[in-house]
């Protein structure tokens, strides 16, 4: 297997890409912010298992981190992670410069309205201008075909769908299942900063959001008692939102129907985690259907 080649400006990616397509081949994008590990690597084999040719990108975006926030602490471990997007079998790796991305003068922004505006975007409100504008000009700079993001972020991923649909950049957005450590906490390059007994008190995430999918499994479509139960679980945490929205369209529901995304963000010592499931609300009368989408299934 051959190392990826590394590109570094958005002019070279283009470049390269533009040789594909012209062979005839089909490009996937991963784009991540670096600090690897095995919920990044699922995104890149599902793209080395389908597309021709196969890019990871690494840029920790300034522009989606507030000043208080923890841009310069963000794990940046590049050589590792080129090691690995060489063992899963990328093509190329994008690494733009900060200097590349973002011109002393720069001041072009993507919104996507509502979507951003409630759960994650209510804590960080920069945070979606922040990614919908890197996506963009990640977008721009790699031109594929394909590009996968994980469920992990699941509003990130409502933006980003309606912003390729919004906008029209004709590009096929595939969600890919959270990938959790064997005790169910969901993996994250931030995972790092908790102590073991703050990684403990984590836990509390997965196994309060699992008692909101059993209690949905089991019939309950009343929204406040799903809330209760999952605040009662992170009672140990100091919870930032838990939310009971509409997959699509990040919306509050007065009743579980549909896709029911089901997210929590818990502040852990100094350490801000997020965690969901989805559940589609069986037809009524399906009495078999389990409505959760196997995929998707979370056991702690
Ligand atoms: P980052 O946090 O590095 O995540 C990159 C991709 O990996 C995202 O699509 C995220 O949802 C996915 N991911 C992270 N943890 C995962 C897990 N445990 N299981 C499955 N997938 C997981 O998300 C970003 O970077 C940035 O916002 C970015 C989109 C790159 C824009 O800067």
């Amino acid at each position: 297997m051959s190392a990826p080649i590394v590109i570094n400006n958005p002019r070279d990616m283009r470049e390269w890409t533009f040789q594909q397509r012209c062979a005839g081949q089909t490009v996937g994008l991963v784009p991540t912010m670096g600090g690897l590990h095995e919920g990044h690597a699922s995104l890149m084999r599902e793209s080395a298992g389908r597309d021709d040719a196969s890019v990871l990108s690494v840029f920790v975006n300034p522009a989606q981190f507030a000043p208080h926030e923890d841009f310069d602490q963000y794990p940046r471990t590049f050589d590792a992670d080129l090691a690995l997007a060489e063992r899963i079998g990328m093509d190329a790796v994008y690494a733009p410069t900060s200097s590349t991305m973002y011109a002393d003068d720069y001041s072009a922004y993507v919104k996507v309205e509502g979507l951003q505006e409630g759960l994650c975007g209510g804590s960080r409100p920069h945070f979606f201008r922040g990614v919908a504008t890197v996506v963009t000009k990640l977008f721009n700079a790699v031109l594929p075909h394909r590009a996968y993001f994980g469920q992990k972020d699941a509003q990130q991923c409502a933006v980003i769908k309606r912003m390729v649909r919004d906008l029209d950049f004709g590009i096929e957005i595939v969600e890919l299942p959270i990938v959790r450590d064997a005790d169910g906490l969901a993996l994250s390059s931030r995972n790092q900063y908790l102590s073991p007994e703050e990684r403990q008190r984590a836990l509390s995430l997965p196994r309060a959001l699992s008692l909101g999918l059993d209690l949905m499994q089991n019939g309950e479509r009343e929204i406040h008692r799903i809330d209760s139960a999952v605040r009662d679980g992170l009672a140990d945490l100091d919870i930032d939102y838990i939310a009971i929205v509409d997959a699509v369209r990040i919306e509050r529901l007065v009743e579980a129907k549909g896709t029911v995304l089901l997210a929590a963000a818990a502040q852990v010592g100094a350490t801000r985690l997020i965690d969901n499931v989805k559940y589609t609300i069986p037809d009524a009368g399906d009495r078999n259907a389990s409505g959760l989408d196997s995929r998707y299934s979370l056991s702690v």
